[in-house]
């Protein structure tokens, strides 16, 4: 049972998904704790209704400090004994040395198709481009944004019609559902990294293809 911390920076539904996920008594994971940078993080409450311990460190107390704020960060860490970090929603970013210590053990979602549009604005990014598939990602965090060896990803068709509203939307429902299996995958030993390459021991049916759009 790996001990893991959900970091958040606001609304928490990816948080929640893991939790919810993390009830079922064979799940091979156990959120010990939901840390926030953000004091008004919506997700705190909802962390604590479902009755996980909550923590706030207030990273604009810190300002540009970033090592001072990673070292509060670390002795929580530490004394809850934490094996596994699940970013979600985080939007802060880490020093290289952080990185480095947790390497291979802090996770984060992003809703793309990785390496397609990192940063800010993510759906924008794909309806300005015009893909006709998109979806999530969870990777391994390295030093870079929202880059690092991929766990696992999901996709959704792009429509048509879809506001960076709509897809979003439709882009959550597909990482409320990877992420938990992500997590699952590499506390129980299922991924193994082979330089920038995440292996899994999990494999996708070969038949399952998405094509978008239709022709009928
Ligand atoms: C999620 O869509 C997550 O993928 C994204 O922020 C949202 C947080 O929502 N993360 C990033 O863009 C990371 N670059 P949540 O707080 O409801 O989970």
């Amino acid at each position: 049972m790996k001990r893991v911390a959900i970091l958040i920076s606001g609304r928490g539904s990816n948080m929640a998904a893991l939790i919810e996920a993390a009830k079922a008594e064979n799940f091979p994971a156990e959120i010990a704790i939901v840390i926030s940078n953000k004091s008004d993080a919506e997700g705190l409450e909802k962390a604590k209704a479902a009755g996980i311990s909550t923590l706030v460190i207030e990273s604009k107390s810190f300002g540009k400090d970033r090592a001072a704020f990673e070292a509060k960060l670390q002795s929580a860490l530490d004394d809850n004994g934490i094996e596994l970090i699940c970013l979600a929603g985080f939007m802060r970013l880490f020093t290289a040395e952080f990185v480095q210590r947790w390497q291979g053990r802090m996770l984060n979602i992003h809703p793309s198709l990785l390496p397609s549009f990192p940063g800010l604005d993510p759906h924008g990014q794909a309806l300005r481009t015009g893909v006709k598939i998109s979806g999530a990602t969870v990777h391994f965090v390295i030093a870079e944004t929202d880059a690092g060896p991929i766990i696992m990803q999901g996709a959704v068709a792009v429509l048509g019609d879809d506001t960076a509203e709509t897809l979003a939307a439709r882009v959550l429902d597909v990482e409320h559902r990877i992420y938990p299996d992500a997590l699952r995958l590499v506390a129980t030993g299922g991924t193994q990294l082979d330089g920038d390459i995440c292996r899994t021991s999990a494999n996708a049916s070969p038949d399952d293809a998405l094509i978008s759009p239709a022709v009928i």
